[in-house]
């Protein structure tokens, strides 16, 4: 698909953004095992949380999809999952890869998982290397997809400190510690997304300015209600188009506000964006609330650091801000961008610059100069979801016309996304 977006001055109104995909995938895993119903209001259409599904349907799941997207799961307990009897096809979803294979591999069956050619080229040594250590029996293909796993001859606990800041390796190793002897430790020295932590209620510690957290056999599994916030990553596009361009104010109803995701709020907070929090509420363990955002002039910040794994999957909508804000932007310490749905550090840099923005490439990020005028051109998405929408906002900042192309990336993560920027653009 091809889509075209042209400079626009209006943006306003009000949406409903798609609920937050990492929940989603976590909600239908954990409810999968958990011993009774679970019911997920607002579960999202997004490419990625439905391989979730269809992986745990292939594992013999029972799960009822309603019309108004209420999925209905039949928990299976854990050691109700049965042997598929084909591969497990990821799609594009490296949660869906690494959350599974932490499940998978205490498994008395063997097992295989597969994934698009993006979700093909990821990583995923970072979490058979850490699985291998608990005694799991894993294959890769050079490090990548697809993975086997063979059936397993017991896992036992490790204590286990994470080399880089991942939610991803986190959450595979605890999942896998369900199904441990012993206790499962993960540290991490700088935080990422504790939606596994708070959605299982694990136990947290800290010491020695490292979080430590622990999993284990015979932890309860929560099952039940849960309505899923919307998804502050889908979010994040409208925050910034609206800061940049068009009227505001645009007003975005229940979007997740857990603070290991906010951290775009801080930084665009710090560029100068208006950006208000009204009624503040918590869905499950999950804090969520209403987000109304006005245009405004943004200046450049850095970011660095610690900072980083909170706003990681921001990195590219922060470039278009930085765009459009006053002075230079700087991004370092975000070398793991290399590794996501595509090189998103390359995909970002090389789409700017196409329209015309002045940005320089570093290893672990880029700089980006401000108030340089962007003119319509063609970019591609890379097929990356996050690529398609974040120079769809550029587009809208952008003189004349701009063409993306395969913009159907967006519904991994936000299948509304085109109508919703058409509803922005019209509302009055
Ligand atoms: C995710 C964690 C992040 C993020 C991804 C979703 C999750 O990846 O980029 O979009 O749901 O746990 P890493 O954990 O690899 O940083």
């Amino acid at each position: 698909m091809i889509q075209s977006v042209s400079s626009s001055i209006r943006f306003a109104g009000q949406t409903k953004l798609p609920a937050d995909k990492s929940i989603a995938h976590r909600a239908a895993l954990f409810a999968s095992f958990a011993n009774g119903i679970s019911t997920l209001y607002n579960f999202p259409a997004s490419a990625d949380p439905q391989s979730t599904l269809s992986c745990l349907q292939q594992l013999g799941v029972p799960i009822e999809v309603l019309p108004d997207r209420t999925v209905i799961i039949q928990g299976v307990g854990r050691y109700g999952f049965r042997k598929p009897n084909s591969p497990l096809d990821c799609g594009n979803s490296g949660t869906t890869m690494r959350l599974i294979s932490g499940v998978l591999a205490g498994q008395p069956f063997s097992s295989e998982l597969i994934g698009d050619a993006s979700l093909s080229s990821r990583p995923m040594g970072r979490i058979a290397e850490p699985l291998r250590k608990m005694g799991a029996h894993i294959s890769l293909a050079d490090g990548h997809a697809p993975i086997r796993i063979h059936r397993s001859k017991g896992l036992h606990g490790i204590d286990y400190e994470l080399p880089i800041a991942s939610a991803q390796v986190k959450s595979c190793i605890l999942l896998a510690g369900l199904w441990a002897s012993g206790t499962t430790i993960v540290r991490e020295k700088i935080p990422s997304r504790d939606h596994t932590e708070r959605m299982l209620n694990l136990s947290i510690s800290h010491s020695n300015e490292k979080c430590s957290i622990r999993s284990n056999l015979s932890h309860p599994i929560p099952h039940g209600t849960f309505t899923l916030p919307g998804d502050f990553s889908a979010a994040a596009f409208v925050l910034v188009a609206t800061s940049i361009i068009g009227t505001g104010p645009v007003y975005l109803p229940n979007v997740g506000l857990n603070p290991s995701r906010t951290g775009l709020l801080t930084v665009l907070k710090e560029m100068g964006a208006n950006i208000q929090i009204r009624n503040e509420s918590v869905s499950g363990t999950e804090p969520m609330g209403d987000l109304i955002v006005q245009r405004a002039s943004l200046r450049g910040i850095t970011i660095r650091g610690d900072q980083i794994p909170n706003i990681i999957d921001e990195i590219p909508i922060i470039a278009v801000a930085g765009a459009f804000a006053s002075g230079t932007t700087t991004i370092h310490d975000a070398l793991e961008l290399r590794y996501k749905e595509c090189d998103r550090i390359l995909a970002t840099v090389t789409n700017l610059r196409k329209l015309g923005a002045q940005i320089e490439e570093f290893e672990d990020g880029f700089a980006i100069t401000g108030n340089v005028p962007l003119h319509g051109n063609t970019v591609d998405s890379f097929d990356d979801h996050r690529i398609a929408m974040a120079m769809a906002i550029a587009g809208l900042g952008a003189t004349g016309k701009s063409t993306i192309l395969k913009a159907n990336a967006a519904s991994v993560s936000f299948p509304e996304f085109w109508d919703t920027l058409a509803l922005l653009q019209e509302a009055h």
